[in-house]
């Protein structure tokens, strides 16, 4: 399905780790062709960076002689290409019809005040990814919210809150 409102968050080519481009490199000079092979090429430095900044889209233009639109333009339609850095935990709030109905807009949106996030981006401290989802197939728990593969079911905006800092308190024990 293509997607709509690519939001691409800032990264400055420093950040991103020159072996990786060198790895890229290797896999596109191994192919015997680039012809036909950009959705290929795109999929492995998604594989490789965990995401698509700009940078490494316009470095794929060069590398295969072909414009930067064109590159861009397969990664804004396809759904399975993010131009966002991905955090640590996917939190997906669904959006289908029996969630939406049982407050799931409530729930999305506390989620982008705690956050400072819209759907779509990740915190600063790289702990959490914003989404949404359609119906997971469990409207009888709805509102549903997942967090990676774990979900959470009649939520309210108050549980929501304590889950979310059990995570961040979880991250911060890891880090110290
Ligand atoms: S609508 Fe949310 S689980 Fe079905």
């Amino acid at each position: 399905m293509p997607k709509t409102g690519v939001r691409a968050q800032t990264i400055s080519v420093k950040d991103l780790p020159p072996e990786k481009f060198t790895r890229l490199d290797e896999y596109i000079n191994s192919l015997p062709s680039t012809k036909g092979a950009l959705i290929d090429i795109i999929y492995k430095a998604q594989e490789i960076f965990g995401f698509l900044p700009r940078e490494v889209l316009l470095h794929i233009a060069r590398k295969m002689g072909i414009s930067g639109a064109e590159v861009f333009g397969v990664v804004s339609f396809y759904t399975n290409f993010t131009m966002n850095p991905q955090g640590l935990h996917t939190i997906s709030v669904c959006m289908g019809t029996a969630c939406f109905v049982k407050g799931a807009p409530a729930l999305a949106q506390r989620l982008q005040e705690k956050l400072g996030i819209h759907e779509g981006e990740t915190t600063k401290d790289g702990l959490f990814t914003l989404k949404n989802l359609r119906c997971v197939g469990a409207c009888g728990l709805a509102p549903v919210v997942m967090i990676d593969d774990k979900i959470y079911g009649r939520l309210t905006v108050a549980e929501l809150d304590q889950i979310i800092e059990s995570y961040q308190k979880e991250a911060a024990g890891v880090a110290h």
